[in-house]
């Protein structure tokens, strides 16, 4: 079993990554069903997939199982849904002490972890991510929420979880379309600081992306290990190490509010072809040689992942996209800060960005 420790004072926590993790979960979730009991929130794919091996493996440990099993997709990160999940913890009576279950993807990792946050002023969970989008990123570092009409994850709160653990073969049932998009978040990390990573995705990402177990543990640990530093150093993104991890994010963000935030373009998706606009862009800025740039798009391309504006299924001009980008919610007084870089693995944070500039750069790219 790999182990990492985010190392945050009082809030610090382990993250576990074992193949067949979940048919050992008993024995490891045990210390954390009071009362031998562990409510396990999950949506209804992974309740179909994956709860069955966590419920007979925490069952065989003698620990009743509560499950709550709410819609997939990201609709259910609303009000609505965590009203449900909010009035169905109290009907079981969870107290502060309790640890809730969240087992699934992103989704059910910031709803659940918002709704532990602000459950009877807070009580605990741990994120069980079912697929590669959560098990390197979303399920560590405290960032929870739900959408608002104004736009995605405006409501919600940093809490961490008391711990995270992975079961790599639980992507063994992830459509392979959600799997390649997660994937554009595991190179994020060779690109944002770890060149040697990087170069290993060209070498072996196909190998993680075919379902091989090595090669998933491996590209996992690498990617929380990477997380796991960058937000014990900047929780709450103030310092901008944390803001590092949105690379690819403000373009992205903006082809994902063109395709309306649909199954036409996954997050995943939109980071990927937003990292490979970045690099391009930072290459047209005399920043990065073209030639990473080009390494970048073409890697992406390998694997079948959006890496410009027509494979992203975009149509808006660049005005528009930059239209999108000013409804950012990392907007600060009217600068909208930018991932950038110097190379592949040398990504840096920019304030200096030009907003029409971006636009024609947008323009060229639709042209070329
Ligand atoms: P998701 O949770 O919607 O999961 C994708 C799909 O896969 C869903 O249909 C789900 O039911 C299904 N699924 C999940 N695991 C499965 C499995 N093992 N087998 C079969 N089906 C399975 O999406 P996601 O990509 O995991 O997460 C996206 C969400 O994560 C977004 O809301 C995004 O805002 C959020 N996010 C949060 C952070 C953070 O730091 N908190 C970081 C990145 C993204
Ligand atoms: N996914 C970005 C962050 O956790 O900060």
């Amino acid at each position: 079993m790999a182990l990492v420790r985010v190392a945050l004072d009082a809030r610090s926590y382990d993250i576990l990554i074992e193949q067949g993790a979940l048919d050992r979960a008993g024995d490891t979730l045990k210390p954390y069903a009071r009362n031998g009991r562990l409510v396990v929130v999950t949506d209804t794919n992974v309740a179909a997939t994956q709860l069955p091996r966590l419920d007979t493996s925490l069952r065989a440990a003698g620990i009743m199982v509560e499950p709550i099993i709410l819609p997939p997709g990201e609709q259910t990160k609303s009000w609505r849904h965590l009203e449900q999940l909010l009035d169905a913890l109290l009907a079981l009576e969870i107290e502060r002490g309790d640890h809730i279950v969240a087992l699934g993807g992103g989704v059910i990792g910031d709803l659940v972890g918002f709704a532990a946050s602000i459950l009877k002023r807070g009580c605990r969970f741990i994120q069980v991510p079912t697929t590669l989008l959560a098990q390197v990123d979303s399920s560590v570092g405290g960032k929870t929420a739900i959408n608002a009409r104004a736009g995605k994850n405006l409501i919600g709160s940093f809490y961490q979880p008391a711990l995270v653990l992975i079961d790599p073969s639980t992507l063994d049932s992830l459509p392979p379309r959600e799997t390649r998009a997660g994937y554009a978040e595991v190179v994020k990390y060779g690109l944002i600081d770890d060149p040697a990573f990087f170069a290993w995705c060209e070498s072996d990402g196909h190998r993680l992306l075919a379902g091989d177990a090595d090669a998933r543990t491996h590209a996992i640990g690498r990617s929380v290990q990477a997380k796991a530093a960058i937000v014990a150093d900047d929780e709450r993104e103030t310092t901008g190490r944390r803001a590092l991890l949105n690379l690819g994010h403000t373009f992205g963000h903006a082809l994902e509010a063109d395709t309306g935030f649909s199954d036409r373009l996954l997050h995943g998706e939109g980071v990927a072809a937003g990292m490979a606009l970045a690099f391009r862009y930072s290459a047209r800025l005399g920043l990065c040689p073209q030639a990473d740039a080009d390494r970048v798009t073409a890697h992406l391309q390998a694997v079948g992942l959006p890496h410009d504006l027509a494979t992203a299924h975009v149509t808006a001009d660049g005005a528009g996209l930059v239209g999108h980008m000013l409804h950012d919610k990392k907007m600060a007084a009217g600068t909208l800060p930018f991932l950038l870089a110097r190379g592949i693995g040398a990504t840096f944070l920019s304030k200096d960005v030009v907003l029409d500039d971006v636009a024609a750069f947008l323009d060229a790219e639709r042209a070329a």
